[in-house]
């Protein structure tokens, strides 16, 4: 049957994970919460029953999230990310049945602007545990009647929502969800009965295959990616000789997880405990994508503890979480490799651990990051790692005892503290993210005529849209999520840009300062290292093979030089630049021309560079013959420098419908 596979953890490499050949460019890195854990104040099935719940903490401010959305949304945008996982609270968009608040609707809407300001992909989740009490009282998911009410709900976010929120959730874990609640008594409504389990069950699989169906009639469905989130739990057999144990394990498997991932495949169901499987109508490949929740694996007996209180057994070599279960990062690649078969993408929607002190957690980020590595360069398809959490939180029964953040909270204080494992987190993303992309966009097109003697050459149109965007469009699609745009000095013209999914900050100079000194003007806005491109050009070239030349060159700058142009102005030997010449009539020593895209760190602006007018190129480029690397790409770049040139990238353009 199956393997338990156990790594020896201290000999493994991690090199590629900080190195960024991990993964793949377009890889989406977030986080991930849920709305009653971090919002506070919410009055719904979970705040009704936490005085019974084991700890009996009550989730009260929680983070305090809901008045405090600013401030988290630049939490988020620290580490780097590019993706944010929440829920949506439906007990605060619907408090009562029939009656929604449109402010809470608001509220979520402006999150998602703050969000894709920053460049951050918004993934919204329509059902994470909580429910509004009205709904609640009436039998919540244990009756099929109800869920219409949930539905109208879904779509009424989604009719809100989904012109900006691509990646939508439609409920998270069902399989917890009715074990906690129905079997193990933890979650509300903390009960141990079979036959609701087993109502409870199908209904959460009717409740997705509608909500699914009816999202994606509705406008924008086509566009986005809706999914169900799966925890996936691995069952291991504690004695591996024992046939007892084995059976055990084949049991809980097949009840916590293949039943689930067997009806969104085959639209037949058979719930927990059921003999019997039912049809569910629309259940049939309801999901372009399965999300992922894992955290661990679990042993097996016959008499394995009904309750959570009791430390689950583990393997002599294993480390326990706070949460008393193993780390146990094997399994995620275990249970990639069960979802495979539905055939649709995979998102790891949920992995982290619980620890206080954060000294397991940046190996566990570690651990499951490679795992997750391995699966891809093995062809399977997963997209996206969302850790959780991004902030210690309301860990349900467990309230505040259980810290799964990236952010320490102090909750009398709300403060919020990065972590040893949110820096190693936010390291690992930054490896694997496109620098930002800085635009010189402040040239006038004084050669192109009346049509831009006033107005800088990246706003002109070009086949339908300005430069900029078609600069922006392309570096999108190399994986930037974020650009700094110098304007010059009629930076007022670029006053209310917005590219989708990007973040972009524009800086204006008081006064014309040439290539060099709007750098040295923008030097507090630039990163440490950032990809430098002209507002004038459209270099469409391949940046990640420029950005590991730049890595391992070790070089102040690296340019990118095409020996296809058909004037020169550069000579290069051994990967180096070993003369610049701008204004070279003899070409005879030159052997190259600077293509436009080029890598630079900031060290290089700040050792070079000075206040007032001067030319980055001449200055820089000059100073740093025998050092700065060469990057050879003969791709063909366009630019706008004539009507001529512009008509024919025009044509271009409209040849090739980019
Ligand atoms: C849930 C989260 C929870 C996490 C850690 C997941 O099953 O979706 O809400 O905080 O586990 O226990």
């Amino acid at each position: 049957m199956w393997t338990e596979e156990h790594r020896q953890w201290d000999t493994v490499d991690y090199s590629s994970l900080k190195d960024g050949s991990a993964f793949p460019k377009e890889f989406m890195w977030g986080v991930a919460t849920a709305s009653h854990q971090i919002e506070g104040g919410n009055t719904n099935n979970w705040s009704a029953f936490e005085p019974r719940s084991k700890s009996q903490q009550l989730s009260g401010d929680a983070c305090d999230h809901w008045n405090r959305r600013e401030e988290d949304v630049t939490l988020i945008k620290e580490l780097g990310v590019s993706h944010y996982r929440f829920s949506i609270e439906w007990s605060r968009i619907e408090p009562q049945e029939g009656h929604y608040d449109s402010k809470a609707i608001q509220w979520y809407s402006d999150l998602v602007d703050e969000l894709l300001i920053q460049g951050i992909q918004p993934m919204a989740t329509l059902h994470h545990f909580t429910q509004p009490l009205w709904w609640d009282e009436r039998g919540g998911f244990e009756k099929e009647e109800n869920i219409t009410g949930w539905v109208n709900f879904c779509s009424m976010m989604f009719e809100h929502l989904s012109d900006r929120v691509e990646w939508w959730c439609t409920i998270n874990e069902p399989a917890v969800y009715a074990t906690m609640g129905y079997v193990l008594g933890e979650f509300p409504p903390g009960v141990r009965s079979f036959k609701r389990v087993r109502k409870v069950s199908l209904n959460l699989m009717r409740a997705h295959a509608r909500c699914y169906r009816t999202l994606k009639a509705m406008k924008n469905g086509d566009k986005c990616q809706i999914g169900l989130v799966k925890n996936i739990n691995i069952f291991d057999p504690y004695r591996r000789w024992n046939p007892l144990h084995w059976m055990q394990a084949k049991i809980l498997d097949g009840m916590f997880n293949q039943c689930w991932l067997k009806a969104l495949r085959t639209g037949k169901f058979k719930p927990p405990s059921a003999l019997f499987s039912k049809r569910i109508e629309g259940l049939r490949g309801s999901s372009d994508f399965i999300g992922v929740n894992y955290y661990t694996h679990l042993l097996t007996t016959p008499f394995m503890p009904t309750k959570v209180e009791i430390d689950p057994l583990i393997r002599p070599w294993e480390q326990r979480t706070d949460f008393r279960y193993p780390m146990y990062a094997e399994g995620l690649r275990r249970a990639f490799d069960m979802v495979t078969n539905l055939k649709i993408p995979i998102l790891v929607t949920e992995n982290g651990v619980a620890d206080d002190d954060d000294d397991m957690r940046p190996e566990h980020i570690r651990r499951h990051l490679l795992i997750t590595s391995e699966a891809i360069a093995d062809g399977i398809d997963v997209r996206g790692f969302y850790h959780w959490s991004l902030m210690d939180n309301f860990e349900w029964a467990e309230g505040y005892d259980q810290r799964f953040g990236l952010y320490h909270v102090e909750f009398e204080t709300q403060k919020r503290t990065l972590k040893e494992s949110g820096h190693e987190y936010a390291a690992i993303v930054k490896a694997h993210t496109t620098p930002q992309l800085v635009i010189m966009a402040g040239g006038l097109g004084t050669r192109l005529g009346e049509m831009s003697e006033k107005t800088p050459k990246s706003l002109i149109e070009v086949n339908g849209k300005p430069m900029l965007h078609h600069i922006l469009d392309w570096a999108k699609t190399q994986g930037c999520m974020n650009a700094l745009v110098l304007t010059g000095h009629l930076g007022e013209q670029f006053e209310g840009i917005t590219h989708p999914g990007m973040a972009l900050t524009f800086h204006q100079e008081k006064e014309p300062l040439g290539t060099g000194g709007a750098l040295w003007n923008a030097k507090e806005l630039l990163e440490q290292r950032f990809l430098l491109v002209w507002g004038d050009d459209w270099h469409p070239i391949e940046y990640k093979p420029l950005i590991e030349l730049h890595h391992s060159a070790d070089a102040p700058l690296t340019m990118t030089v095409t020996q296809a142009h058909d004037s020169k102005n550069l000579r290069h030997e051994n990967g180096r630049l070993m003369l610049y010449d701008k204004h070279s009539e003899s070409s005879e020593t030159l052997n190259g021309y600077e293509a436009g895209t080029s890598i630079v760190e900031k060290s290089t602006v700040l050792k070079y560079g000075h206040s007032g007018k001067w030319s980055w190129e001449e200055t820089v480029y000059s100073a740093l013959s025998g050092e700065a690397a060469v990057h050879l790409d003969d791709t063909a770049f366009w630019d706008m420098g004539t009507p001529e040139r512009l008509a024919l990238f025009e044509k271009f353009l409209k040849d090739t419908s980019v």
